[in-house]
């Protein structure tokens, strides 16, 4: 028997990639490779990249000429790079870096265990499947081969007895152009999967032990949109509930986007968890609609008072770019006050950055990247101070915790989440991981909350 082939698979970017990449790695195993973490020992090295800032983009060049000298040991080394960078740069970067092997946009994931089959056979190498500059479209058999459940699934975490928390694609691609964003241009136009598709592969890891799911894409909220007999998300959701789910999440939604249908579920479906990624961007109308986010500041708001009026103990997180073009003191002021007044549990922020395509990347008033790091570390500190006040204020309440592992930080202690996403460490023994329970919460820090076992 000759010895197993290993593959070697580094995500970068979005849920989407980690999916993506799961997937891959499902239908390699399939046919017989191994996964390994180590880059040295591995016949097929797989990069899965992220184009959304140029800062993404200029890591997987570093990293691709990391594993360059490996080839010198192992000629039949595969090198490969898959995902959003690889659908926007094709060829080029095959031009950039000779010795990689293969380019492979996000729609062409599924071929890639066959393509190896061929290039390990002595195929010629220096293959580029991608949209070739033009916007890629799935393929209904690519899209479904990308999804569930007939694989085995890859094992549990380190110190977990199953896997418990899983993630579900449901749609992939984007038709929203928001000015910034080169997401519809990279994984093409929005495609939802049959809804019986995504039941099976839910069914298939809830019967596996999941216990906190997540129906995955760019925009959840507009599933369903182009599919013939396709359920609204809400339906989806609810379905998804039926199925047993202890826990249910979705990302990511567009503001734009909630139905009071989908609004009134936070109240009304059980599994559905008190945590939200609504992302804003910005809290100044005119920058809103340079983006074109469609909805504006007054209606976020409204969203969100909505939101909390269904679920009052509704986490809430959010996304905000500072330093759109033309974004001035005053919009920039108009964010810091809207984040003050939804009072965001968390917040992920990044200075604008220009994307080949997009139409901000032609807009005049581009602000100085000191002027953006200015903008962002203010922001930053504003929201450092919100969401350490946010975690104290669990102090005394007692959390439902899904206990995930054993925590890195200290011995004896273990670390779950609650249903409102937050992380959890606890002192307990190792039998409790894979349990959901109570657990009292004595303190709040900045990214984590800390308690102890409550009686059940
Ligand atoms: N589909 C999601 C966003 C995916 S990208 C949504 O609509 O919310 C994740 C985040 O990256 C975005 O919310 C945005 O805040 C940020 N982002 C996207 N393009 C960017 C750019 N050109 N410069 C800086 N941040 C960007
Ligand atoms: Fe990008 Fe906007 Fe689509 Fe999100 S909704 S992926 S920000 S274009
Ligand atoms: Fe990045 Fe592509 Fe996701 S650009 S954020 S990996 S959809």
């Amino acid at each position: 028997m000759t010895e197993a082939r290993q593959a070697c698979l580094i995500t970068f970017g979005c849920q989407m990639n980690e999916y993506d990449s799961g997937r891959l790695g499902e239908l390699l195993s399939a046919r017989g490779w191994t996964l390994t973490s180590d880059r040295a020992a591995a016949d097929f090295i797989f990069f899965n990249t992220c184009s959304i800032r140029e800062k993404a983009a200029r890591r997987v060049l570093n990293h691709l000429e990391q594993v360059r000298p490996l080839k010198k040991g192992k000629p039949g080394l595969i090198i490969a790079v898959g995902g959003c960078l690889a659908e926007q740069e094709g060829r080029t970067l095959l031009e950039r870096a000779p010795w990689l092997d293969l380019v492979a946009g996000p729609q062409h994931l599924p071929e890639i265990p066959e393509i190896l089959d061929r290039m390990m056979a002595g195929e010629r190498a220096g293959l580029s499947l991608t949209g070739a500059g033009h916007r890629p479209a799935w393929s209904r058999e690519n899209l479904s081969a990308l999804g569930g459940p007939e694989l085995p699934r890859p094992p549990a975490a380190a110190g977990a007895a199953r896997r418990l928390t899983a993630s579900v694609t449901i749609m992939q691609g984007c038709d929203n152009y928001c000015a910034y964003c080169v997401v519809p241009y990279l994984r093409g136009p929005e495609m939802s999967r049959p809804a019986d598709d995504i039941l099976d592969e839910a069914k298939a890891l809830l019967e596996a032990g999941v216990a906190d799911l997540t129906l995955l894409g760019q925009n959840v909220n507009s599933y369903g949109r182009g599919l013939a007999g396709a359920p609204s998300f809400p339906e989806l959701l609810v379905r998804v509930a039926g199925l047993g789910a202890p826990r249910l999440r979705f990302t990511t939604s567009h503001p734009k986007d909630f139905t009071p249908e989908l609004i009134g579920l936070f109240g009304s479906l059980p599994a559905l968890c008190e945590s939200l990624h609504l992302p804003v961007q910005s809290g100044s109308d005119r920058i809103l609609k340079a983006m074109g986010r469609i909805y504006d500041r007054e209606s976020y708001l409204r969203l969100v008072a909505d939101l909390r009026r269904a679920r009052p103990d509704l986490a809430l997180s959010t996304d905000v770019i500072v330093g759109f073009p033309g974004e001035s003191e005053a919009d920039f002021e108009a964010t810091l006050s809207l984040v003050e007044l939804v009072g965001y549990d968390s917040m992920f922020s990044f200075k604008y950055s220009d994307r080949p395509r997009t139409k901000a990347a032609d807009m005049p008033g581009k602000l100085p990247e000191e002027e953006k790091g200015r903008r962002l570390s203010l922001l930053q500190a504003r929201q450092k101070a919100v969401t350490l006040a946010k975690n104290a204020a669990h102090a005394g309440q007692t959390l439902e915790v899904l206990v995930e592992r054993i925590s890195g930080r200290r011995q004896g202690q273990l670390t779950g989440r609650a249903r409102n996403y937050k992380l959890v460490h606890f002192d307990g023994p190792p039998e409790l991981i894979g349990r959901t329970v109570p657990v009292l919460i004595t303190e709040g820090w900045a990214a984590s909350l800390r308690g102890r076992l409550a009686e059940a």
